[in-house]
């Protein structure tokens, strides 16, 4: 284990930082603890599987014609909006991620072209998602527009997660991804405001409240 000083001036402690890079770099190191680049992406991904699944519960009991609270339903696709697609996809992946995979080549590339048409097909069904809602629609056209959205971005960003981050981590200095890193954290304070992940995953908790989605022991799966 070696000491090294990270950009706090505190000193860090990092086995594996003080392995892969000179003593003479350290001082930009980032800490053990920060959120990097690439985290910080996976667990934005988190927050939107946690809105995949209100929209799959939500779908379920549209076609079961149980009642249920339409308007949270309504404030996870205002999130989804928000936080998925002008911050998340606009801000950090078409702004930075995809352009620099494109311009390193090789199987993540290729995912580029249908990703961004993804996010578009996405912020279409969701605009239709939010006005449905919004008029307390319960019909299958609303049921079939939540599953199909789901299965898509499930597929999408499980292709981010394992084929195009590590792309783009692949593709970047060590250097560059700090700097990355901390440019992505002054992105996510203007865009969703200073501790923003925690107020929206605060946000996302309670909509799972509203629709008794929080326990998730009731999804262990019976044995076969
Ligand atoms: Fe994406
Ligand atoms: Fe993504």
């Amino acid at each position: 284990m070696n000491q090294i000083v990270n950009r706090r001036g505190i000193l860090a402690v990092s086995a594996v930082a003080a392995a892969a890079v000179p003593l003479a770099t350290c001082a930009g190191y980032v800490d053990a603890k920060d959120v990097g680049a690439v985290e910080d992406l996976m667990r934005e991904h988190g927050i939107l599987r946690r809105l995949l699944l209100i929209y799959r519960a939500s779908a379920q009991r549209i076609r079961a014609a149980q009642t249920f609270d339409i308007a949270a339903l309504n404030q996870a696709c205002a999130i989804f909006r928000q936080f998925g697609e002008g911050y998340h996809e606009q801000k950090l992946e078409e702004a930075h991620i995809f352009p620099a995979v494109a311009k390193a080549g090789g199987e993540a590339a290729s995912y580029i072209d249908v990703l961004k048409a993804q996010h578009a097909r996405g912020r279409a069904i969701n605009a239709y998602i939010d006005s449905a809602t919004k008029l307390g629609k319960r019909d299958t056209r609303l049921a079939d527009a939540l599953d199909r959205f789901e299965l898509m971005y499930e597929h999408h960003a499980a292709r981010e997660d394992t084929i195009v981050f590590p792309g783009w981590k692949e593709a970047l200095s060590a250097s560059e991804l700090d700097d990355l890193g901390d440019q992505f954290e002054d992105i996510e304070q203007q865009e969703v405001g200073k501790d923003g992940f925690e107020h929206i995953r605060t946000r996302v908790a309670a909509i799972e409240r509203a629709l008794g989605l929080s326990d998730i022991g009731q999804f262990t799966a019976p044995l076969p």
